[in-house]
């Protein structure tokens, strides 16, 4: 498994790889690594791809100042050790300084997907995502790049980056990876204290408990007071239709449920598609 480090190297060496031929799987993670990353891996393996790059980067420019960024859990020499065992060919671990030098001055803002839900809670996090994930994309000249569906807002602005800037790449959306007790899959799980994981779990009982034909009016008012009285503060029940993110006033197939709440202080998002 190749490590790189230099931005330059990796473009190099993926380009050269993509010119003879290779098709190039790109899985980008913020690194601690858990099943849900490894899910990633897996479906590029299943996608028959030649070389599978993991980037591992905390990005920065997604962080807003009050937020986890400083804190956020790191280790790359596990990191290292999941990426060789599940097949991994390439990982690339590039610092903050070569990845933004000082006086870098170009971003990327999507204007339209990412300005309710996550993206009304934490301004200027989209933007971060774009610009890293364009040059990303750029860095790895990846045939496909798979991201989670935990980070559902995050899929659908990705994929209208791709589409409306004309990156020529496919995008991937591999399904949530839950554990046993369906709190699903996050490196900020590790944040969360023993009484803190049991009343997350709340999150993915909730999501299930939805059903088609309601009045999403009733089910907000539903899932909100169940979720505060789990002890949950929360920052967000939506209904949206699962393609253009609009709110919906009843529940149906294909209608996306997201959740966003405080548990303490870590901040935990989740959803389902009916
Ligand atoms: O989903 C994440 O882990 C990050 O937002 C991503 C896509 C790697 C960009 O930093």
């Amino acid at each position: 498994m190749k490590i790189f480090r230099e931005p330059s190297k990796l473009q190099k060496w993926a380009r050269s790889r993509s010119k003879a031929g290779a098709k190039i799987a790109l899985v980008p993670t913020m690194g601690y690594l858990h099943e849900g990353h490894l899910s990633l891996i897996a479906e590029a393996k299943k996608r028959k791809a030649d070389e599978i790059i993991v980037s591992v980067f905390v990005n920065p420019v997604q962080f807003g100042p009050n937020e986890d960024f400083a804190k956020y859990p790191r280790d790359e020499k596990a990191d290292l050790a999941k990426c060789r065992a599940a097949g991994a060919t390439a990982v690339f671990f590039p610092t903050s300084e070569n990845m933004y030098l000082k006086d870098h001055s170009v971003y990327i803002d999507e204007e339209l997907l990412s300005k309710g839900l996550c993206g009304a809670r934490r301004p200027g996090h989209f933007r971060g995502v774009c610009t890293v994930v364009a040059k990303l994309f750029n860095l790895a000249h990846p045939d496909f790049a798979v991201f989670g569906m935990k980070d559902y807002q995050q899929a659908q602005v990705i994929k209208r980056m791709v589409r409306d800037l004309n990156f020529d790449l496919d995008i991937v959306v591999a399904p949530i990876v839950r554990e046993k007790s369906g709190l699903a899959m996050s490196s900020r799980n590790t944040y969360l204290s023993d009484e803190e994981r049991v009343r997350a779990l709340a999150l993915s009982r909730l999501l299930k408990s939805v059903e088609a034909g309601k009045s999403v009016k009733t089910e907000k008012a539903r899932i909100t007071k169940a979720l505060e009285k789990e002890g949950l503060k929360v920052d967000y029940v939506e209904f949206v239709d699962g393609e253009t993110l609009e709110d919906v006033k009843k529940t149906a197939k294909g209608v996306c449920v997201l959740l966003a709440v405080y548990n303490g202080k870590t901040r935990l998002i989740d959803n389902r598609v009916i």
